[in-house]
């Protein structure tokens, strides 16, 4: 029988890391076998732990690409219940195609992702996963200049680089509704 694939995606803060640690905690519970994987980009409160803002943690392996990640699984195949992956945006395009593999070995996959940039747009690795997911968990959280529970995108408060891809927390990022990202940036 193939496996499921869920996909939680949201803006930052928007409790996406607790709640793939609540799902792994429920197969630690049941003594089921899987594993935790991380982007190796991501050392921005450990290098070997995937953790939440509250500093909620499991141990994770890391890996540089999605190939790693394939290999990683084949080495224990046919012995897994469950894969989780943090953090699915850091992930090259080609990750789509290995989950998809995974699903139809029989293996249950978890993923979490942002799926909008600072710059509002979508972030093509969680959008095509998305794509082709059997369930979908959209996450919003307080928006921080509102203080309302709509916040559905992140926005970059200082302004050091064009790239979309930029490891950071507080520093960097708050999550905002759309009426504070517009009044921010004015691009709507
Ligand atoms: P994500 O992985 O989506 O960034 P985490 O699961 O790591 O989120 O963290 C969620 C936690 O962040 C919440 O439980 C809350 O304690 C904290 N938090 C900080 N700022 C906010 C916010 N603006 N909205 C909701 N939660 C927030
Ligand atoms: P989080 O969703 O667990 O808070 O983590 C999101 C990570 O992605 C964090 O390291 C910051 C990074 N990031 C980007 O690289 N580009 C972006 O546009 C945004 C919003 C976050
Ligand atoms: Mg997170
Ligand atoms: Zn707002």
């Amino acid at each position: 029988m193939s496996g499921k694939l869920t996909v939680i995606v949201g803006p930052m803060y928007s409790g996406k890391t607790t709640e793939l640690l609540s799902l792994i905690e429920i197969y630690a519970l049941g003594k089921k076998n899987y594993l935790v994987f991380k982007p190796s980009i991501d050392i921005r409160y450990s290098e070997e732990h995937i953790v939440s803002h509250t500093g909620l943690k499991a141990p994770a392996i890391k890996v540089t690409s999605s190939d790693e990640l394939r290999k990683t699984f084949a080495e224990h195949a046919g012995q897994l219940d469950a894969i989780f992956i943090d953090e699915i945006h850091f992930f090259d395009e080609n990750i789509v195609q290995i989950i998809e593999e995974i699903i139809y070995s029989g293996v249950n996959v978890f993923c979490v992702g942002l799926d909008m940039s600072y710059k509002h747009r979508p972030f093509k690795t969680t959008v095509q996963i998305m794509g082709i997911a059997d369930e979908v968990i959209k996450k919003k959280a307080v928006c921080h200049i509102c203080g309302e529970y709509k916040a559905v995108v992140s926005y970059r408060k200082v302004d050091d680089t064009e790239s979309e891809i930029d490891v950071g927390g507080m520093e960097k990022y708050i999550a905002v509704c759309r009426d504070c990202y517009n009044k921010l940036t004015g691009r709507f």
